[in-house]
């Protein structure tokens, strides 16, 4: 827990001349209180870390490869990624498990590699539609954190590596998780968490499937929300900003009740 991180992920989208508007549209407006990147697509790191430099903006990749170096065409290290100026990267995002058959162990090595490298992973778990109806929530979120292995449990314990719950029926659809059902499977995460590392507390647990301005604030009220990741509404300047601005709102409004609390 602590301040709000919201992530964009502009999956496959952009260009070098929508990049630069949507960027110059963003920076500035952000609010300082909230921690926020964008994750882009590989061609377009070198031009949006120019872009955000000297701005509090992090920047991330979509994917990373689990090898380190060598003949694997295509593939791009967690290294690499760091040379560009990112902070982040999204692994195991159920595009990518669905459409490129990742595993729960290739995204257990995705994500250790970029540990290893000092980047950030956004690891995405969440259930399909089917698992949902058939009850099986908590089973699928709780196989898909214990693939990830001790360390990145570890990790997530002291916020080196954070967690994003994407339903794969919430993604893309228009129709967000309602906030009773984000906050019961945040509270498993956590709970989960809390079983295995000393301080789940601190681990980010972030939301993400079809947030919008208007559904954000109360998406990131929630007892167990660290913040939102963001897909189509991130390309809109306008709508990423108003998102980012619940979040630096329900912050400011939780910080406020804790001095109260404390008198
Ligand atoms: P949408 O916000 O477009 O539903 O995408 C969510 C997502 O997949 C973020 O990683």
């Amino acid at each position: 827990m602590g301040g709000k991180l919201v992530v964009g992920n502009w999956k496959m989208n952009g260009g070098l001349v929508s990049n630069q508007n949507l960027l110059s549209a963003l920076v500035d407006r952000l609010p300082e209180d909230v921690e926020t990147a964008v994750c882009v697509p590989y061609p377009f790191l070198a031009q949006v870390s120019s872009l955000l430099s000297n701005t509090s903006i992090g920047l991330g990749a979509q994917n990373v490869s689990e090898y380190v170096e060598g003949a694997y065409t295509g593939e791009v290290s967690a290294a690499m990624l760091c040379e560009f100026g990112c902070r982040y990267v999204i692994v195991g995002h159920s595009e990518r498990r669905t459409l490129f058959g990742e595993s729960d162990s290739a995204v257990a090595r995705k994500a250790s590699a970029a540990l290893a490298s000092g980047l950030k992973p956004i690891v995405c778990i969440g259930e399909t539609l089917a698992e949902r109806d058939a009850g099986r929530v908590r089973e699928v979120l709780e196989r898909q954190l214990a693939a990830l292995g001790e360390d990145a449990l570890l990790a997530a314990g002291n916020g080196r590596l954070v967690i994003a719950y994407e339903p794969v029926w919430a993604i893309g659809t228009g129709r967000s998780a309602l906030p009773e059902q984000v906050q019961d499977a945040l509270a498993c995460i956590r709970s989960w968490l809390a079983s295995r590392v000393a301080d789940a507390r601190k681990a980010k647990v972030l939301y993400g499937g079809s947030v919008k301005q208007d559904s954000a604030a109360a998406l990131f009220a929630l007892p167990d929300s660290d913040g939102g990741l963001i897909g189509g509404a991130s390309l809109s300047a306008a709508e990423f900003v108003s998102i980012c601005e619940a979040a630096g709102a329900v912050s400011r409004s939780s910080d406020l009740g804790v001095k109260r609390s404390n008198g």
